[in-house]
C-alpha cells in the first residue's frame, strides 16, 4: 500500500481492504469472516459492535469467533486427509496456542487431537470432558505426575524428548500395569520461520534427540533430493552389525553379497539381501546408492535411532507410534517441511534397515503460517499439503518403504485470524522526530501483558478505529501499551484517523494464538476475558481477572 493510500484511507475502507481477501481459512484473511462495518463506521462482529462489546464485557477484550476456529480446525483436518490421501492423518491442535475448554471441544469435535505440554494444559483439555487418547503429551522437561497422568489416560502419544526419558516412561507404565505410547522427537538439522535454515546439523537447542552424530556433515542428506537413481538393490538394503555377522559369514555367503567399500562406520557393514525380494545378483550398485548408504550410516550412529532401539527394547511397557519433527513458527510454505519430512523418512527407513521395525507415524509438528497486517502471506494449506504429501510419497517410493500415517500439530494457524483484541485509548501523545516527522503514541489499557509478541519477537500488528467512523485524514501512529517499558508496543506503526481520542475503541486483529496463554500480570495488570462470538452470540469463555484474584494468591500477613 503506498503512503497516499494510507493516507486517505477511513475506517471502512480499511475494513473493506482487508475484507476483500477475507474468507474463513483463505490466504491472507486477518479479520475473522463475520466482521463487517455498519453504517455508523463501527466495526462488528457477528452483528455485535466493538463498543458494545466493550460495554458488556469489559476492556481490554479479547474477542474469539468461534465459528471461525471451527470452520479453520475442519478446514485442517479435510485438507490433510485430502493430501494425504492414501496415508491416515491425525491433526492435533497445539494447545499452547490457546486454551480453553470450549476451544478443546471445538477442535476435537472438529476431527482434531489435543497437544498439551504441561499439567495445566492437560487438566484443562480432560476438564473438557475429551478422552486421553485424543490428547498428546509434548514437553522437554515433564514431572512424573505429567507422565503418569498421561499413561494413566491412555494418551495417544507421549513425545519422548531426551535419551533417558524412555526409561522414565517406561518405569512409571510398568508401575500402573499400562503400556504407554511414546513418539521420539527428532531435531532433524532444519530449522525455518523468520530464520534461515541452519545447515548444520546438530543443532544447539533443548527440543529433541538429533538424527546424526554433532559434525555430521549436513551435505550426507543431499541424496535425499536426487533418489531417482536408487537401485532396489539400495532401497532393500539391510544394515547388519559387524561382528554378528562375522559369525555367520560363510553361512550367508552365498546368499548376501557384501560388496567391499561398503563398510559403513564402526561396527556395521550394509548388506544388500540379493534374495529378497527378487534376486538383484546381476545388478551393479550406483553411485546414488553409495550415497544414500553413507546418509543412512550417518543416521545409524546418531542419536535419536539409538532412542528408538531403546524404545523398541522397552516394548514390554511401550509403544513406539511414531517420530516427530517441529521446525520452526509461522512458516510460508511447505519447503522446509519437506526436508525435514525427507530426514524422518530417512530415519524411518534406516530403523527398518538395522532393526526391520517399520515407525508407523511420522509427526511434521506445526509452524503453519498466518498473515497478521493486509499483505502478508499465509500458508494456503491445500497446496503446501498437497506438495507435501507428494514429496513424502516420493521419497518413501525411492526408499521401499511404505507411506507411514502422518501427523501435524498447527496451534496458530487454527486460532490465531479467529482473535481479535479490543482496547479502550487513553493518551493520545504526537511526539516529534528528528527527522521533522511526527508519530503519535496512541496508549491503550493494555499491551505486553495481554499480547508479549511485539516485545518479544518484534511481531507486526495492524489495528483499526473500530467505534466511529473517525477522520478522513490519518497520520503515522504507534499503538502502545500501559505498562512501565519503552518496549510495551502493540502495533509499531499504524495509520490512524487523526482526530482519534480518550474513549475510543482499537480493534487489533489476528491475536488468537499465544495472546491470551502468554498472557502475564505484568505491573499487577488483570488478564482480560476471552469471549466467545459467534452467530449464537456472545459469551465468556474465560473471565476476566479480578483484583481479588491477585491478592488470594498474596498469603503473607
Ligand atoms: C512441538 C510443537 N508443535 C506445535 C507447535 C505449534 O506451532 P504453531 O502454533 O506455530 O502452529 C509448537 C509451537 O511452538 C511446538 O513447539
Amino acid at each position: 500500500m503506498s503512503d497516499e493510500q494510507e493516507r486517505t484511507q477511513t475506517t471502512a475502507e480499511a475494513a473493506e481492504a482487508t475484507n476483500a481477501t477475507r474468507n474463513g481459512a483463505r490466504p491472507g484473511a486477518i479479520w475473522p469472516e463475520a466482521t463487517a462495518v455498519n453504517a455508523d463506521g463501527e466495526l462488528t462482529f457477528h452483528g455485535r459492535t466493538a463498543a458494545g462489546l466493550l460495554d458488556e464485557f469489559g476492556s481490554p477484550l479479547y474477542l474469539i469467533d468461534t465459528d471461525e476456529v471451527r470452520d479453520r480446525a475442519r478446514h485442517f483436518v479435510r485438507a490433510a486427509a485430502q493430501a494425504f490421501s492414501n496415508s491416515t492423518t491425525h491433526v492435533s491442535f497445539a494447545g499452547k496456542a490457546f486454551l480453553s475448554k470450549e476451544i478443546v471441544r471445538i477442535v476435537t469435535e472438529s476431527g482434531m487431537y489435543v497437544d498439551t505440554c504441561t499439567m495445566g494444559e492437560m487438566r484443562i483439555a480432560l476438564a473438557a470432558g475429551v478422552p486421553g487418547r485424543r490428547l498428546v503429551l509434548h514437553g522437554n522437561n515433564k514431572s512424573d505426575a505429567e507422565i503418569a497422568l498421561a499413561v494413566e489416560q491412555g494418551f495417544a502419544k507421549i513425545v519422548v524428548d531426551e535419551p533417558d526419558e524412555p526409561a522414565r516412561i517406561a518405569a512409571i507404565a510398568h508401575r500402573l500395569g499400562k503400556r504407554a505410547r511414546v513418539m521420539l522427537r527428532v531435531t532433524a538439522g532444519i530449522h525455518a520461520g523468520g530464520h534461515e535454515y541452519i545447515s548444520t546439523a546438530h543443532e544447539d537447542q533443548k527440543f529433541g534427540v538429533p538424527l546424526v552424530p554433532a559434525g555430521t556433515d549436513a551435505a550426507v542428506f543431499g541424496v535425499l533430493d536426487h533418489l531417482d537413481d536408487v537401485t532396489p538393490a539400495a532401497s532393500n538394503a539391510r544394515m547388519a552389525e559387524r561382528r554378528a555377522d562375522a559369525a555367520n559369514a560363510t553361512d550367508t555367503a552365498d546368499a548376501e553379497k557384501t560388496r567391499p567399500g561398503d563398510h559403513l562406520g564402526e561396527g556395521r557393514e550394509l548388506r544388500y539381501d540379493v534374495r529378497y525380494p527378487y534376486d538383484l545378483s546381476h545388478e551393479e550398485v550406483g553411485p546414488t546408492d553409495r550415497a544414500l548408504a553413507e546418509a543412512m550410516t550417518a543416521v545409524a550412529d546418531g542419536p535419536a535411532l539409538a532412542v528408538l532401539k531403546d524404545i523398541a527394547a522397552r516394548h514390554e511397557d511401550l509403544e513406539l507410534v511414531g517420530i516427530h519433527s517441529h521446525i520452526g513458527s509461522n512458516i510460508h510454505d511447505a519447503d522446509a517441511f519437506i526436508q525435514a519430512a525427507k530426514r524422518m523418512m530417512l530415519l524411518r527407513k534406516t530403523f527398518y534397515a538395522t532393526d526391520a521395525i517399520t515407525v508407523p507415524e511420522v509427526d511434521l509438528g506445526g509452524g503453519y503460517s498466518v498473515a497478521y497486517v493486509p499483505g502478508e502471506d499465509s500458508m494456503d494449506i491445500d497446496a503446501e499439503l498437497g506438495r507435501l504429501a507428494a514429496a513424502v510419497h516420493d521419497v518413501n517410493r525411492a526408499l521401499g518403504m511404505p507411506d507411514p500415517a502422518v501427523s501435524f500439530e498447527p496451534g496458530r494457524w487454527i486460532v490465531a485470524p479467529a482473535g481479535v483484541t479490543l482496547y479502550r485509548v487513553g493518551t493520545v501523545k504526537p511526539v516529534h522526530l528528528a527527522d521533522g516527522t511526527t508519530r503519535t503514541y496512541v496508549s491503550v489499557d493494555g499491551g505486553m501483558s495481554d499480547n508479549i509478541r511485539p516485545a518479544l519477537y518484534g511481531a507486526d500488528y495492524t489495528a483499526l478505529l473500530a467505534n466511529r467512523r473517525g477522520s478522513e485524514r490519518t497520520m503515522l501512529s504507534r499503538v502502545c501499551g500501559m505498562h512501565c517499558e519503552s518496549g510495551d508496543i502493540v502495533v509499531r506503526n499504524v495509520q490512524l484517523p487523526d482526530d482519534i481520542r480518550r474513549g475510543d475503541v482499537l480493534a487489533v486483529p489476528v491475536t488468537g494464538a499465544y495472546g491470551r496463554t502468554m498472557a502475564s500480570n505484568y505491573n499487577q495488570a488483570l488478564i482480560p476475558a476471552v469471549v466467545g462470538v459467534s452467530e449464537a452470540g456472545a459469551h465468556v469463555m474465560i473471565r476476566r481477572q479480578t483484583i481479588d484474584d491477585l491478592l488470594a494468591l498474596d498469603v503473607s500477613d
